[in-house]
């Protein structure tokens, strides 16, 4: 708070404040758009009073530099106090230049990049006037039916952490004008929804909670994150936007966050749908006695914050807080001194999807594209005579993600453009089949089998559309069309030098497959230069070293299946996995392990790994151990290895994963070069929530495993004392 907010606070009246707290769509704001406005409207709905709405202090998602000058400079004629806007947007893999979903970044293990990538989107998105992202989505995730987990980065807390942090950076780092505010969400556990069906009931422990699920959004609190926006589930029955423990409790007391919280879209209402409140008035009280600043898209605040400040049951003093956070806010991205900050249409169209920023792109596209599948088919040898490209996903521009925001299908290099821009004319494309999930459709499977038969190799493009995962587009199967496996049986016949390149925003269960496919790279959806980046791993101009973030389960009855599980009292061996063994914790027809685990993804080199060290056997609180090993580039491509360190606290006072990530490191090794990684240890690692209900570590035995992926071994025990 400063006192030039504090003044501006003292110059309001009740209802400008209570307005000012209220966020609306941008497009109100826009004549231009001839959308009938939010009086009359199809927000008409809010009954939001046709000069007030001119205080309302931010707005929400509309892309386009002019189009916020349009809706400043209307916003601001009309408006009594001209306080300008801040406008806030969806900006989550990429703005205009797309870069992969972020669960495909989250498998580069790589910070750096998360990071640069991150900068790019906040570039583009500051020239179109953007304040405000509301990004990183930071939410756990271990069900792939639930559609969201293509923005996430995955099941594992630490790793989370990692990336939401180096988010959080890139968005506001370094860049000046170009920086834009993050605002981490959905706080908290949305990524635990039953079923993995969006919005559906949440029910986890405290324990879950902090040991799990809270991880990444503190990491992104202790990174400075401006904002944090509340999830639509309930914890513990109650709605997170109304959940005081959360917000008051956890968020601004224990972890002493004093910035924005805003609700997600429509959430207060929804308070009344979840029957956790009676009507609009009391959704207002439950989230403003709970901490939540800003209302997203409903008007509990409009209409019944002032009766409930005269009522006595919210002080003024709380309303006021929550306005000078939003002012503070303001002042911090540069709004109160220019309304217009960084935006600028010249510009904008100079940087968005530049040369620079496609590179970027692609870059990030193929540090996320995991090789999940190699019988020594690909690389393809670029020198081929003639490559056959079939697939429903092979000619499109719909790969490059669900969050599309401001990028464009027809921006999109599609895998048929990549292909052709390396290789020339001797790509020849057939469809071979529809996307739809449920088609049956096999009347274009001749023409695609007569293209595979008559060429050297054949790229496949298989998995789901785009639009299958994002926002409300979960799915209770997560296997390939039926169609898809026959078209592939097809191709088969008549050529076997075939790879598939897999299009997906979630683990998929394709033990089939896997079965059938000689090679499968997984590209997930890859963004803006997609296509680019596919030609380049299956030609082997760049060699795939993403690793999985999710495991992929054999059988969707599997899930949830994550690799930082607990024991059980009574495990099934890992080398007894495919067999039966009764009463053991297991199925009966199905092993345990997943079809590719946590942290896995091969590679055209190998890579050997040896000399393990741990530096001593014993740690005091204060000390540290160095944990080591050798790495050796052993194949034929330099390339890169994200190496990953893993302990295991062998017993608590509650019981312990089977394993967590507690560092990586991506390298990248020469043909024969050999490096040592060393990983540190120290006492605050080795923290958890104990039966104390406290951050707090424990004297014990703990393994230390170092590998390539989450089923390594145990090299090390030492114990703290
Ligand atoms: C989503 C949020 C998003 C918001 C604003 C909601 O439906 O859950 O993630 O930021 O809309 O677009």
């Amino acid at each position: 708070m400063s006192q030039r907010t504090e003044k501006i606070l003292a110059q309001m009246s009740i209802d400008e404040k209570i307005y000012f707290i209220e966020q609306i769509t941008t497009a109100t704001f826009v004549p231009s758009l001839k959308r009938p406005n939010i009086i009359t409207g199809p927000d008409s709905a809010l009954k939001l009073d046709k000069e007030l709405i001119y205080e309302v202090g931010t707005t929400l998602n509309l892309i386009g530099a002019e189009t916020m000058i349009e809706a400043q400079d209307h916003f601001l004629a009309h408006s009594k106090s001209k306080r300008a806007l801040v406008f806030m947007q969806d900006v989550i893999h990429g703005h205009r230049t797309l870069y992969p979903i972020n669960l495909g970044v989250a498998a580069s293990f790589d910070r750096d990049l998360a990071r640069e990538l991150a900068q790019m989107a906040a570039k583009e998105a500051s020239l179109d006037g953007i304040g405000v992202t509301f990004a990183p989505m930071a939410d756990l995730v271990r069900d792939p039916r639930w559609g969201r987990v293509m923005e996430s980065s995955g099941e594992d807390p630490y790793l989370n952490a990692e990336m939401a942090r180096a988010t959080v950076e890139g968005l506001q780092g370094d860049m000046g004008k170009y920086n834009i505010g993050a605002c981490v969400k959905h706080f908290a556990a949305y990524g635990a929804a039953e079923a993995g069906r969006d919005y559906n009931t949440v029910d986890v422990s405290e324990r879950t909670l902090r040991e799990y699920y809270l991880p990444a959004y503190k990491s992104a609190i202790d990174a400075g994150v401006k904002m944090v926006m509340t999830a639509f589930n309930i914890i513990d029955g109650v709605p997170c936007v109304g959940n005081k423990h959360l917000i008051k409790d956890i968020l601004r007391d224990e972890w002493g966050f004093d910035g924005v919280v805003i609700s997600d879209y429509g959430a207060f209402d929804e308070m009344i749908t979840h029957g956790a409140s009676e009507n609009q008035k009391e959704s207002a009280y439950l989230a403003m006695d709970a901490g939540c600043d800003i209302e997203m898209m409903t008007s509990c605040y409009a209409h019944h914050l002032k009766e409930l400040i005269e009522e006595g049951k919210i002080s003024e003093a709380q309303l006021d807080k929550s306005v000078l956070r939003v002012l503070d806010l303001k002042e911090e991205l540069g709004i109160l001194d220019n309304p217009y900050r960084s935006v600028s249409p010249e510009e904008a169209k100079r940087v968005q999807l530049s040369p620079e920023h496609r590179a970027l792109a692609r870059k990030g596209a193929e540090q996320s594209a995991v090789l999940l599948k190699n019988n020594g088919v690909l690389p393809f040898d670029k020198e081929v005579g003639s490559v056959a490209l079939i697939g429903p996903l092979g000619a499109t521009g719909e790969i490059h993600g669900s969050w599309h925001c401001g990028g464009k299908a027809e921006e999109t290099v599609s895998v048929y453009e990549g292909l052709k821009n390396l290789l020339g004319d001797k790509v020849k494309y057939a469809q071979g089949c529809q996307i739809e999930y449920d088609s049956e459709d096999t009347s274009l499977f001749d023409e695609a089998c007569q293209l595979a038969k008559n060429s050297e190799c054949v790229v496949l493009c298989l998995g789901e559309h785009q639009d299958y995962s994002g926002e409300g587009n979960c799915r209770a199967s997560i296997d390939l069309p039926e169609v898809q496996y026959k078209l592939l049986e097809r191709i088969l016949e008549v050529n076997k030098n075939v790879a598939v390149a897999l299009f997906t925003g979630r683990p998929l269960a394709i033990s089939r497959l896997d079965k059938l496919a000689p090679a499968i790279l997984n590209m997930w959806m890859p963004g803006t230069e997609g296509g680019s980046a596919c030609a380049n791993l299956l030609f082997g101009e760049v060699i795939p070293s993403g690793k999985i973030t999710m495991t992929f389960p054999r059988t969707l009855g599997q899930c949830p299946i994550y690799y930082n599980h607990y024991t059980t009292g009574r495990p099934k061996l890992e080398q007894d996995d495919l067999k039966r063994v009764p009463y053991t914790s297991s199925y009966i027809d199905a092993p345990n392990s997943p079809l590719y685990p946590f942290g896995y993804g091969l590679s055209y080199t190998s890579f050997e790994y040896s000399d393990y060290k741990l530096s001593g056997t014993v740690m005091r609180a204060g000390e540290r151990l160095i944990a080591s090993v050798k790495i050796k580039n052993t194949g034929k491509y330099r390339a890169r290895e994200a190496v990953q360190f893993y302990i295991r606290d062998l017993k608590g006072s509650c019981v312990r994963p089977v394993k967590e990530l507690k560092g990586f490191e991506k390298l990248e090794l020469d043909i024969g070069e050999e490096k040592t990684v060393t990983f540190e240890i120290t006492e605050p690692m080795l923290r958890y929530w104990t039966r104390n209900m406290r951050h707090e570590s424990e004297k014990g035995e703990f393994e230390v495993f170092i590998g390539k992926d989450s089923t390594c071994a145990p090299f090390a025990k030492f114990e703290l004392i």
